[in-house]
């Protein structure tokens, strides 16, 4: 797992303890020191500091103040508070402003360490908690099936390769076809796996919030901003951040972001600090970057920064032969969610959806196999099961598939009609002219209904 370094403000108007605190922590962590309430506020907004060991006693406020102060601007920061002597109603006012802890100035080196530890511990699981916790559980069970075809296996062994790399993945293709599999599977695969997986869409959020979303703000950063905000690039640290829907990043915020990508560092709104950010970045989009490039409305350079490992996924029409895998797969998904027991499709079932064309392609077929089972019983799906409009296109290439015979019926129809007119309807000699046995030309008479489509009266001269 990776040890991201946690920032750490001794404050303290004691040099003896600030020295003391440091040599302790230093190791480990990286150190500030305050020797009064005002400066240890700017600090803490300054350094984007994570955790605070503070005195009750400073020379220009209260530490409990102080306390309130940095809980009520920034909600994320832990506070341990330390006393030169053991006072109850002290200790439990500071727990009620939020304070993590109360240690008295007799610590020892143990305590003081692994208290922070605890501390650091903490905030990494409420980082998780929040903001993995939803996605970690649909995430573990992540499968990107890809079937035989030689285009996903392409895909596959790419994907292996650039799993452990950090290099920006660029995931694009139509909707359905599992932009967002593949990149929870990248993700999955890599070395960050037990480290934030975070998805930004940039199709669903509200554009005036997108910075926000991005990058974090500060409180006061705008109106409606009434406290701190921690940027989805912030909650990714150490993991991988996917861009969903890039190419609806709003033009100035791709040049911030292709900032962001190029320093690996962030700004919060309303923040002039900046913060190293270690993230892997992974983007997609259904949209065509490189003609939104030559249109002007994506940023040729941010183009290019994300186009490192490029990675179109197919159309499940392109990859027809896949079909029977994915629905053998989503058929184990859904019947262990509805407790059935439907082993397989009938053949003639498989062919009818070869045929369809899924314009919503791999999630359109997954709401199908669901729908059918849950709606099914007995352990087989029949072609008989599969809802009209997914049959049609069979059908009509059925049809299609008798157009050359049709078209030949109608010359033979033609030319027997305008030759038995020459031969004056006499069917000898039209069998005669067209060479073949009378047999033949009677046998086609009657099957290409030659009389029926004459006149009566004309009917009567053929002899
Ligand atoms: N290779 C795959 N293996 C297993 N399931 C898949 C695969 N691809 C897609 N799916 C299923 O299809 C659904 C849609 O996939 P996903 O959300 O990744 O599509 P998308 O390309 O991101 O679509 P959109 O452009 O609409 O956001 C997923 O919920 C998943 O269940
Ligand atoms: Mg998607």
């Amino acid at each position: 797992m990776t040890n991201l370094e946690t920032t750490i403000l001794i404050v303290d108007d004691d040099e003896g303890i600030r020295d003391t605190l440091e040599a302790i922590l230093q190791q480990n962590h990286t150190i500030y020191k305050a020797d009064s309430g005002k400066s240890a506020l700017s600090l803490i907004t300054e350094h984007q500091v994570q955790i605070v060991l503070l005195d009750v006693l400073l020379l220009d406020m209260n530490g409990l103040e102080v306390l309130k102060e940095i809980k009520d601007r920034f909600s994320d920061v832990e506070v341990i508070m330390i006393s030169a002597v053991k006072e109850m109603g002290t200790a439990v006012q500071a727990i009620k402003l939020g304070a993590y802890h109360y240690i008295t100035k007799s610590f020892d080196y143990d305590e003081v360490l692994s208290l922070v530890e605890k501390v650091v511990e903490r905030q990494k699981q409420s980082r998780e908690l929040l903001y993995l916790r939803s996605e970690m559980k649909q995430f573990l069970d992540i499968e990107f099936i890809t079937g035989r075809s030689k285009k996903m296996q392409e895909i596959y062994q790419l994907a292996d390769k650039v799993s452990s790399l950090p290099v920006t993945v660029l995931i694009t293709g139509e909707s359905g076809t599992g932009k967002q599999v593949l990149a929870k599977y990248l993700h999955k695969k890599s070395l960050r796996s037990d480290q934030p997986f975070v998805t930004v869409d940039l199709g669903a959020a509200p554009e005036t919030l997108v910075e926000s979303t991005l990058f974090g703000h500060e409180k006061g950063a705008f109106t409606g901003a009434i406290r701190q905000h921690i940027g989805k690039f912030e909650m990714a640290n150490g993991g991988t951040l996917f861009l969903d829907e890039i190419g609806n990043l709003r033009y100035d915020l791709q040049g911030k972001l292709l900032r962001v990508i190029q320093e690996g560092c962030i700004e919060r709104v309303g923040s002039t600090n900046t913060k190293k950010v270690d993230v892997r970045l992974i983007a997609a989009t259904n949209i065509d970057l490189a003609e939104a490039v030559q249109k002007g409305t994506f940023r040729e350079d941010l183009y290019y920064r994300l186009y490192v490992v490029p990675i179109k996924l197919p159309a499940l029409r392109e990859r027809i032969g896949d079909l029977p895998e994915l629905i053998e797969f989503f058929l184990r998904r859904y019947n262990k969610r509805f407790n059935k027991h439907i082993g397989k499709l009938s053949c003639t079932a498989i062919d009818t959806l070869s045929s369809y064309d899924w314009p919503g392609n791999i999630r359109e077929l997954e709401n199908l196999i669901e729908r059918m089972v849950a709606l099914i019983d007995g352990d087989t799906i029949l072609k008989e099961h599969i809802p009209l409009e997914y049959c049609l296109q069979e059908i009509q290439h059925q049809q299609e598939g008798k157009l050359l015979e049709k078209a030949i019926e109608a010359f033979e129809h033609n030319l027997i009609l305008r030759t038995l007119e020459k031969e004056r309807w006499n069917r000898r000699a039209t069998a005669e002219t067209l060479g073949i046995p009378l047999s033949t030309f009677k046998y086609k008479l009657k099957r290409l209904h030659i009389l029926d489509s004459l006149p009566q009266k004309r009917r009567q001269h053929v002899s």
